[in-house]
């Protein structure tokens, strides 16, 4: 029989990350099971270019215009996104079409813009309790002595904290979580997350396996569960309308409203917790730094110490916001150790699109990552080294920083770009590091800071999940007054 001679893939002409990788996912599955994707894509970009073939569908992208196309275009995102829908229902963040996902983009997203957050009493109010009931005491007891040598676990205490700033947000105060005031719950939720870390890979990377090998039995099974929920999907499906065995429980805008709710909590606590942690971390590394912080920081009036009644002063959101160096040390944090460092899939549309100088087809698998993006040596030189100095308007020249601003993808951009980052940039973020660094006049050292480097994969975690500090009074030792000195 003739068989047509077959066409070289439109895709031949982009440099292969591995020799492999024209005909086979093998290696970047495997890349990807022992968590070395973000890693062994920043070397590949760095031999082969801005755009590199991965796998025989697959590209990673590293270059500002390339990214403008595809997440500035609102290319799709394909199915790898739906081990984030709950309950068996979409989120904003896992939702595929686009229509869907902005009609629910624009119910929510004035309630995190800037204005918002900044001019917000209730958001104000609950961090007020968050932060003086909840956060200051835990970081002045850790200042008594019996404490010193083992320090605390900052890394809980943030993750605490951003869990109790989010949830109050979402649900308000008084249904919200105190994971700060409740150490074993805060514990036990902490644990229970990690659990499902290892549980994504499969179902992410190989969906369609990972259905039959359900079907024919290889995965453990909550038999009662699936029983319970296909019976009373199918009998939904069948009369138009929830089940009258469970008139609520399935019902779809509940399941929508929880899904979403659900999502916002994990995606606002876990990046944010990071940060926080890695920020405090590198502040410990470095008294002078701390010292310089605290001057700007206490330059502020209202600046976190007590009003002449005696009543805690929170410092104004729009003046915080004015802070060189406060800026540079979050932004460069988020630079170094993106929380969500891995790659963000997306699709080409079926029409097929122009990537750089390459002509690609529709249903291509293309991804950047942040991890790649913060590292490029024309951007950042010595991209390793944490140096919020990049960002400061008295160390760094103008067109460098108006660079780096562009390349900054902590938050990624375009349509599904983070809709917390106001929340997180302006809110929680600066008015908990105004806390750790003045409020109760302390420095803090490191005790322990083992297992700090971060995790290769889509979110960066430090490998132990802990960090211990402890802090002692600055009674006696003069702040310095602000200062933007470069080094
Ligand atoms: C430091 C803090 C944060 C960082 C670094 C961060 C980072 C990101 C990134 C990179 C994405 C895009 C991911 C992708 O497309 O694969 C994203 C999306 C998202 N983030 Fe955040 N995030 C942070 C805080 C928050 C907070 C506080 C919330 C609370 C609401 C939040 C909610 C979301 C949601 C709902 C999306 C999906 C947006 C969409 O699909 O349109 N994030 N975030």
């Amino acid at each position: 029989m003739y068989h047509p001679p077959r066409l070289p893939s439109p895709l031949s002409r982009i440099p292969n990350a591995h020799w492999s990788a024209p005909f086979s996912r093998l290696w970047i599955l495997w890349v990807r099971f022992v968590r070395n994707e973000n890693r062994t894509l920043y070397s590949a970009h760095r031999r082969l270019g801005p755009i590199i073939r991965v796998g025989p569908n697959e590209l990673s992208i590293n270059d500002l215009e390339s990214v403008r196309t595809v997440y500035q275009g609102a290319f799709e995102k394909p199915a790898w996104y739906s081990v984030f829908d709950n309950y068996g229902v979409p989120c904003m963040f896992s939702a595929h079409p686009a229509v869907e996902h902005s009609a629910r983009k624009r119910l929510i997203s004035h309630v995190y813009s800037k204005s918002y957050i900044q001019s917000s009493a209730t958001a104000s109010a609950q961090a007020r309790v968050i932060l003086f009931e909840r956060l200051l005491p835990i970081l002045e007891d850790s200042v008594a002595e019996s404490q010193l040598p083992h320090g605390i676990d900052i890394y809980s205490v943030f993750m605490a904290a951003t869990m109790d700033f989010i949830a109050s947000f979402i649900f308000g105060l008084s249904n919200g979580t105190n994971f700060l005031g409740d150490k074993a719950y805060r514990d036990h939720f902490l644990e229970q997350y990690k659990a499902r870390n290892d549980y994504g890979y499969y179902d992410q990377e190989m969906p369609q396996l990972t259905r039959f090998c359900r079907k024919l039995g290889c995965f453990d099974q909550p038999v009662v569960w699936n029983a319970l929920v296909n019976g009373l999907q199918n009998e939904e499906a069948k009369n138009g309308q929830a089940s009258i065995l469970y008139p609520t429980a399935l019902s779809n805008l509940k399941l929508s409203v929880a899904s979403e709710l659900f999502d916002h909590v994990l995606a606002g606590q876990e990046t944010a917790g990071l940060t926080l942690t890695y920020l405090s971390w590198r502040l410990s590394q470095s008294l002078e730094l701390q010292a310089k912080l605290r001057g700007e920081l206490l330059s502020l009036s209202p600046n976190m110490q007590l009003d002449e009644d005696g009543t805690p002063a929170m410092p104004d959101a729009k003046q915080l916001d004015s802070l060189p160096l406060l800026h540079a040390v979050l932004t460069e944090t988020l630079r170094l150790h993106a929380p969500i460092p891995g790659a963000q899939p997306r699709q080409t549309p079926e029409s097929g699109c122009r990537i750089g100088p390459y002509r690609v087809p529709g249903g291509v698998r293309i991804a950047a990552l942040a991890y790649t993006l913060h590292r490029d040596e024309s951007v950042f030189p010595e991209p390793e080294k944490w140096d919020p100095t990049r960002w400061l308007p008295s160390c760094a020249g103008e067109e460098d920083r108006k660079r780096r601003n562009k390349q900054f993808w902590a938050f990624s951009s375009g349509g599904r770009m983070c809709i917390g980052s106001n929340f997180a940039m302006h809110g929680e973020l600066s008015i908990a590091e105004v806390t750790f660094v003045t409020r109760s006049q302390q420095e803090s050292h490191i005790v322990d800071d083992d297992g700090m480097e971060q995790s290769d994969g889509y979110t960066g975690r430090p490998r132990n999940e802990e960090l211990f500090l402890r802090f002692e009074k600055v009674v006696g030792k003069q702040h310095q007054p602000p200062s933007t000195a470069c080094k």
